[in-house]
């Protein structure tokens, strides 16, 4: 196996590079733990369990002693429906912030729940500011919760989390963050950005592969929270009270994955934690940005909102131009590539997370000559 660089190697399969904000590429490391076959009732198992709560708490800094981990089987859908159905009370009304397809995924998840909602529409590439928060909020008073996507890997902008903070808190609201992509490589200090709950997945930056999802919430949230939930499946209060109880998951956990991700949370410590996570996946932007530009493709956003998760290029106007080609060469080549999902125009986005680097990203640069 040809190391590409310190810590990095390429898919010991030969398979190609997902350069996808999730499942993403991650280690042979990580995929061989998911070899071993583990009983969900045991106290080995149990104690991993543990584990990967206190090291995902870990990861918020030193506030994190207000807060609880609370894993939940699934894809990230799922963990989303999960938070909003157990913090939204059906007394509650949530004002979403929504600036693609999460932001429009969150509105559409309280609509099945029933829960009240409004959203502020920013289309497909323009950030909510602080600003526009505070006005909607002094002018409904039956809002009780923002909903905010952290990165809307949609089209990869990095939305102003800390304003929308501080503009909900202002106004006496509470916020929950879809986190989902970027919990991990950005940085949500408790002690730095105010919030009630955040939700992120296995997949994404901790890089480990899919399985289930993870909802990071203040206790004091937690236990308020009894009663709510729409879902016995998905009710956040009672897989917390229970797995605090017994140290074990509800149901059937993801055992193997559960293994794989907690190898992937020792490499992430081993790299430097979230600054080091956040620095490689920016360089990786930065090479990937640079040397796209340098062939003519155009990004979507401008540099200020141009996330390290992910970035959209548009598609050339050249006619000649298919992007089904361009798929297929690229993978040829040993890198799958991401459609756009814009509404409005055709486009193609380049993940810039998982087992991946400034070296991988020269590489996909020349790949796309
Ligand atoms: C911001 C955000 N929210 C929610 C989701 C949904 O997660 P999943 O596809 O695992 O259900 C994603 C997936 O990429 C995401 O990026």
């Amino acid at each position: 196996m040809k190391a590409i660089s310190p810590g990095i190697q390429r898919p010991h399969l030969g398979e190609p590079f997902l350069l996808t904000p999730g499942p993403l590429t991650t280690s042979y490391q990580v995929k061989a733990q998911m070899l071993r076959d583990w009983g969900s009732w045991d106290d080995d198992f149990r104690a991993m369990t543990q584990e990967m709560r206190d090291r995902l708490l870990a990861l918020i800094g030193d506030g994190a002693e207000a807060f609880d981990c609370v894993p939940m089987q699934g894809s990230g859908s799922f963990s989303v429906e999960a938070m909003l159905g157990t913090f939204i009370p059906t007394s509650g009304k949530a004002l979403v912030l929504s600036n693609g397809a999460y932001g429009q995924r969150s509105a559409q998840t309280l609509q099945y729940l029933n829960r009240d909602y409004t959203v502020l529409d920013k289309g497909d590439y323009l950030p909510p500011r602080g600003e526009m928060v505070a006005q909607m909020l002094a002018q409904d008073p039956a809002i009780t919760h923002v909903v905010a996507i952290h990165c809307e890997t949609s089209s990869g902008i990095l939305n102003p989390i800390e304003e929308i903070s501080q503009a909900t808190y202002a106004a006496g609201r509470t916020l929950l963050i879809d986190s989902m992509s970027a919990f991990g490589a950005l940085p949500l200090d408790a002690n730095q950005i105010r919030y009630e709950a955040l939700v992120s997945s296995a997949n994404k930056c901790i890089e480990g592969v899919p399985g289930f999802g993870f909802v990071i919430a203040r206790k004091s949230a937690l236990e308020a929270a009894k009663g709510n939930s729409h879902s016995l499946c998905l009710d956040l209060h009672a897989q917390w009270a229970h797995m605090n109880k017994t140290g074990q998951w509800r149901y059937t956990p993801p055992t193997h994955v559960v293994a794989a991700f907690l190898e992937a949370l020792r490499a992430h410590e081993a790299e430097g934690g979230v600054a080091a996570r956040g620095a490689r996946y920016r360089q990786n932007r930065d090479v990937i940005v640079e040397g796209m530009r340098s062939l003519g493709f155009e990004t979507l956003l401008k540099d200020r909102w141009l996330s390290p998760i992910i970035v959209t290029f548009f598609c050339p106007a050249d006619p000649k131009f298919k992007f089904e080609q361009f798929y297929a060469l690229m993978k040829k080549k040993g890198f799958i590539i991401y459609p756009g999902k814009l509404t409005e125009l055709d486009s193609f986005r380049i993940g810039c997370i998982g087992q991946m680097d400034a070296h991988t990203m020269r590489q996909v640069v020349s790949s796309a000559q």
